[in-house]
């Protein structure tokens, strides 16, 4: 059988990957998927790095629609990130009758419902292993491995940049402004990391997850996003002091009310594996009825191992290129005609509705009476404390110190109750500075 062809629109790190590793795996791969699949078409704006790439074998273009034009290509590769020029190219790729592969994250979570909604009118596969966590493969873990479960929660560790500062802050004992320095110096964190440290590239993750886990359309714009940017050191240190790890969780989950999902920074009991998870690396534990806990571990980043996703992709559509896809595995897993269906897909629930527990940081005045006022608070919201762990005076502000941390540990309660509590006890005259809250989660 002839080849599928393949058009790349952009040839950096992962495109470099994508190509290095279907030539030196071609053999295998070609076994795998019942024929080959080779790049006949490369598009992007720097045409001479593009050929240094790829050699005189492949054509190189500077217009991605010179790709999409051209008839004898059968899927095109978008790996040109962001929702503007991509979206538009996706697009007209699908309506050219092309399949798609994308590791466009924030493209699909924004926009997904239009795309997978015209590429079931077309005919044709937008598959996006490579838009979650890199070369783990997630997706196809939720899309069809555990397809007998009814999934009751997802969490993971999506988002490598955020991970490997939080693993630096916690070794080394820094605040967040010096690691992140330092990780931009290193090629870790991008110039702009704005995506990444506000725990939006996690969101994008998260939200194309929590679809494909309970059945409901890509919702970003539900998402509650928090990142790591105002965590302290001195959180990082008492969590550990008191069992936990901090880590920035994408976090989707069903409940009777409807669909958490949320990014935010988390406390980890330390003895759970995804509490280890170091570095760049990501992880994703999923939990069904049926199967119970399962945890995923790699690499979510980076040349080839975003590749290896890529190329899983492209296998999966050079074995169903021709067939009829209305008996092939659904984009979002769940058949699209229940994705939607009004009054029947659970919501996805404000953050008011979260149930979680917390650690609570309040900086108080070190004197007589403060921590039963704060504590009558807490129960007087229904709030019921789990641990609490005082800091010497001197220890937090210095020899002589008038003031000091109380650390609260809480067991579940409603995020709109402990709203609530808050703004009363930071109205307290013996509180004296803004309380720090992170959500704790306990993934048992
Ligand atoms: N910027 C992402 C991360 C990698 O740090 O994990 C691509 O999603």
């Amino acid at each position: 059988m002839k080849p599928i062809q393949v058009g790349l629109l952009g040839i950096g790190t992962v495109g470099s990957g994508t190509f290095n590793v279907l030539q030196r795996n071609q053999e295998e791969i070609r076994r795998r998927a019942g024929r080959g699949i080779e790049i006949a078409m490369v598009a992007d704006l720097d045409t001479t790095r593009a050929k240094q790439v790829v050699g005189d074998a492949v054509q190189v273009v500077g217009d991605a629609r010179a790709i999409i034009a051209n008839p004898d290509i059968d899927v095109v590769v978008e790996l040109i990130g962001g929702y503007g020029i991509a979206k538009a190219l996706v697009l007209e790729a699908i309506a050219a009758g092309k399949h798609v592969v994308t590791a466009n994250k924030a493209l699909l979570a924004v926009h997904g419902s239009e795309i997978f909604k015209a590429a079931a009118e077309k005919g044709v596969i937008v598959a996006y292993e490579a838009a979650v966590a890199g070369g783990i493969p997630i997706i196809k873990a939720l899309r069809e491995g555990l397809t007998a479960n009814q999934i009751q929660w997802v969490a993971g560790i999506i988002n490598g940049t955020t991970n490997f500062i939080l693993s630096e802050m916690r070794d080394k004992g820094l605040d967040f402004d010096v690691v992140l320095k330092e990780a931009q110096r290193l090629g870790y964190a991008e110039a702009d990391p704005t995506f990444d440290i506000e725990g939006v590239d996690a969101a994008h993750k998260a939200t194309l997850m929590s679809a494909i886990a309970f059945g409901i359309p890509v919702q970003f714009d539900k998402a509650y996003v928090e990142g790591i940017t105002k965590l302290a050191g001195a959180d990082i240190k008492y969590a550990e002091q008191l069992g936990y790890r901090i880590k920035l969780l994408g976090i989707t989950k069903r409940t009777d009310k409807g669909i958490e999902l949320r990014v935010h920074p988390s406390l980890v009991p330390s003895k759970r594996l995804i509490a280890n998870v170091e570095g760049a690396m990501n992880a994703v534990v999923v939990n069904g009825d049926a199967v119970g806990t399962t945890l995923y571990y790699g690499k979510g980043a980076g040349s080839e191992p975003t590749a290896s996703a890529v190329i899983a992709d492209l296998v999966d559509i050079a074995r169903l290129h021709g067939a009829d896809l209305a008996h092939s595995v659904p984009p979002l897993a769940f058949q699209s005609s229940t994705l939607g269906a009004a009054g029947k897909e659970l919501p996805v629930l404000p953050m008011a509705e979260v149930v979680t527990s917390y650690y609570l940081r309040i900086r108080v005045a070190d004197e007589a009476g403060v921590l039963a006022k704060i504590t009558t608070l807490l129960a007087n919201a229904g709030i019921s404390i789990d641990a609490v762990l005082q800091r010497e005076a001197d220890e937090v502000g210095g020899e002589g110190s008038t003031q000091t941390d109380l650390i609260i540990l809480t067991h579940d309660t409603r995020e709109g109750d402990m709203d609530k509590a808050l703004a009363e006890i930071q109205g307290l005259p013996t509180v004296l500075a803004p309380i720090t809250r992170i959500r704790k989660e306990e993934l048992n």
